[in-house]
C-alpha cells in the first residue's frame, strides 16, 4: 500500500482534521466534485439527471459508529423517508446502509430489527436495500446480519471486499443462499496477516471472486453487482460474462457518484445496466478521505480548491 494512501486512511480517522478541514471552503468545494449536496433533496435531483441519461442510483445518507439509540433510530428513519421519496418521484433509486450508521456499535439485535423494518418497507415498494461493508473488525456480524435478513426477504444485498483473504471462503458459504452480492476491492486500511495490500494482488482477488459470481452466482437466482472504477476490472467482467453467455442485464456496474463520469456514461450507452452510488449529509470527512486514499491524484484536486482561495 501506498505510504500516501496509508497517510489519507489514518487522517480519515482523526476528529481534529475532521474539525480543521470541515469548516474550510477549499475542502467543500473538493467535496461538491463527489457529491451534489448535503440535502437528500440534492441526491433525488441528481438520480433524475442521471436516469436521464440511461442511468440508475443508490442513495447513503453519509455517516458511521453512531453512539446514540436515538441516533441510530433516526437514521432508519431517514432511510424509511427516502424510500417513500423515491417512490413519489418514480425513480429506480435502492439505498446502501452502513451497519455501524444504524447502531451496529451498540448492539446487534437492535440493528437487526431496524433493518428488518426498512427492507420490509423496501420490499413493499420493489426496492433494494444494500449493506455496506466497513472495516474488518465488523465482517462476521455484517454477514450474520445479511444471513438474518436474507432468510425472510431477496431484496437485500451485501458488500464483499476483494483484499480481504477471508472473502473467498465467505462467498463459498453464502451462495447457496443465491445472495445479492456487490464485489468492491475495499476501501479500509486492514493489516497484512488479514488483507492484500498490493493494487496487483487485490485487484487478482476482485477477478477470481468475480468468475465465481458470474459462473456460479448468476444465472442460479443470486445478483452480481460490481463496484468498481477500474478499466481492467470492468472490462474483464463483461469478457467474463460474454464467455459465460451472460447477457448484459444480468449483472449491474455500480460506481460511485463523480467519478470517472465518462465510463459510466459510455457503459450505459453501450447497453450495460450502470447504477450510480450517491453519497449526501454533513458527515462527509471521512468517506471524502477515503475517495482521496484511492486515488492520491486528487489531492492536486484539493490544493487547487485551496489555491483559488
Ligand atoms: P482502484 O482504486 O484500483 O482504481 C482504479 C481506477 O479507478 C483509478 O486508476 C481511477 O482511474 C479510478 N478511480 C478509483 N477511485 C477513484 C477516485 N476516488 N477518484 C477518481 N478516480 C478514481 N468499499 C468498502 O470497503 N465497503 C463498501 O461497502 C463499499 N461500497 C462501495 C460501493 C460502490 C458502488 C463502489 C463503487 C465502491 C464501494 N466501495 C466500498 C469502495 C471500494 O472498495 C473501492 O475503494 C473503490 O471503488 C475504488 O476501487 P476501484 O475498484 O474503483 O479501483
Amino acid at each position: 500500500m501506498g505510504i500516501m494512501r496509508e497517510i489519507l486512511l489514518h487522517g480519515s480517522r482523526s476528529r481534529w482534521l475532521a474539525d480543521q478541514l470541515t469548516q474550510r471552503e477549499f475542502t467543500r468545494r473538493a467535496v461538491a466534485r463527489f457529491m451534489p449536496g448535503e440535502e437528500m433533496s440534492a441526491a433525488l435531483d441528481a438520480s433524475e439527471s442521471l436516469r436521464q441519461k440511461g442511468m440508475t442510483t443508490i442513495l447513503t445518507l453519509l455517516g458511521e459508529n453512531v453512539t446514540e439509540l436515538e441516533e441510530a433510530d433516526a437514521v432508519a428513519q431517514h432511510y424509511l423517508g427516502v424510500l417513500e421519496r423515491v417512490s413519489e418521484l418514480k425513480l429506480d433509486t435502492d439505498i446502501s446502509t452502513k451497519p455501524t450508521h444504524l447502531g451496529l456499535d451498540l448492539g446487534f439485535d437492535q440493528t437487526l430489527q431496524r433493518y428488518r423494518t426498512l427492507v420490509q418497507r423496501a420490499s413493499e415498494l420493489g426496492r433494494l436495500v444494500a449493506i455496506d461493508m466497513e472495516d474488518s473488525s465488523y465482517v462476521d456480524r455484517t454477514i450474520e446480519l445479511f444471513r438474518q435478513l436474507r432468510a425472510d426477504h431477496d431484496n437485500v444485498v451485501l458488500c464483499l471486499q476483494a483484499y480481504l483473504y477471508r472473502t473467498t471462503s465467505d462467498l463459498v458459504t453464502l451462495l447457496p443462499l443465491s445472495p445479492g452480492i456487490r464485489l468492491v476491492k475495499g476501501a479500509y486500511n486492514e493489516p497484512r496477516n488479514i488483507a492484500y495490500r498490493r493494487k496487483a494482488d487485490v485487484d487478482e482477488s476482485f477477478l477470481r471472486l468475480t468468475n465465481s459470481l458470474l459462473d456460479e452466482l448468476v444465472g442460479n437466482g443470486g445478483q452480481a453487482f460490481f463496484g468498481t472504477h477500474d478499466p481492467r476490472m470492468i472490462s474483464a467482467v463483461r469478457q467474463r460474462a460474454e464467455k459465460a453467455g451472460l447477457p448484459k442485464d444480468a449483472y449491474e456496474f455500480q460506481m460511485l457518484y463523480g467519478i470517472r463520469r465518462d465510463a459510466q456514461a459510455q457503459l450505459a450507452a453501450d447497453g450495460y445496466r450502470v447504477r450510480v452510488l450517491i453519497s449526501y449529509g454533513n458527515a462527509w470527512f471521512p468517506w471524502f478521505m477515503r475517495r482521496l486514499a484511492e486515488r492520491p491524484a486528487n489531492l492536486t484536486f484539493l490544493a487547487r480548491n485551496l489555491l483559488r482561495g
